[in-house]
């Protein structure tokens, strides 16, 4: 089925001027960005969409991260949007992300790992609307 996922460029990639490159990629692998932009997570934005992992020990770390700079938060669509998207960002650890993969090819570590992509359904209509409104989403 078509679906949406909802997808981070994480503040390493920005930095790093890869923005292009990485939606290069997801046009090349067939997915339409029906909504995107350019903002920096406040501290409760970061809190409140990383909840699930509030008390991890990597959780502070993160929230600082994810805070630093700007980021690029998209809704890409696509047949098996959600799947398809998780298989061409790989692993998690970029050192176990397949060769080809986005964190394989881009990623520096675990945390500054250039991308976000939802691992559910579930997860991307509730991720999707913790950044955008649906009038916000080009999708036909
Ligand atoms: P992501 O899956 O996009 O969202 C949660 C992020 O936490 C994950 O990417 C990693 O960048 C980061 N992270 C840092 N340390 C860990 C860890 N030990 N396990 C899982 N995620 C981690």
């Amino acid at each position: 089925a078509i679906e949406q996922t909802f997808s981070i460029i994480k503040p390493d990639a920005v930095a790093r001027n890869l923005i292009g490159t990485i939606n290069a990629r997801l046009e090349a692998a067939g997915f339409q960005i029906v909504a995107m932009k350019l903002i920096q997570m406040s501290r409760s934005d970061a809190e409140n969409f990383y909840g699930e992992h509030q008390g991890k020990p990597f959780f502070g770390p993160l929230v600082e991260y994810m805070t630093s700079g700007p980021i690029v938060v998209q809704v890409l669509q696509a047949e098996n949007a959600v799947l398809k998207y998780r298989e061409i960002l790989g692993a998690t650890n970029p050192e176990n992300a397949a060769a080809g993969t986005i964190r394989h090819d881009l990623a520096e570590s675990m945390s500054r790992n250039s991308a976000h992509g939802s691992d559910s359904l579930s997860s991307a209509a509730r991720e999707i609307g913790c950044f955008f409104e649906q009038s916000e989403i080009f999708s036909k």
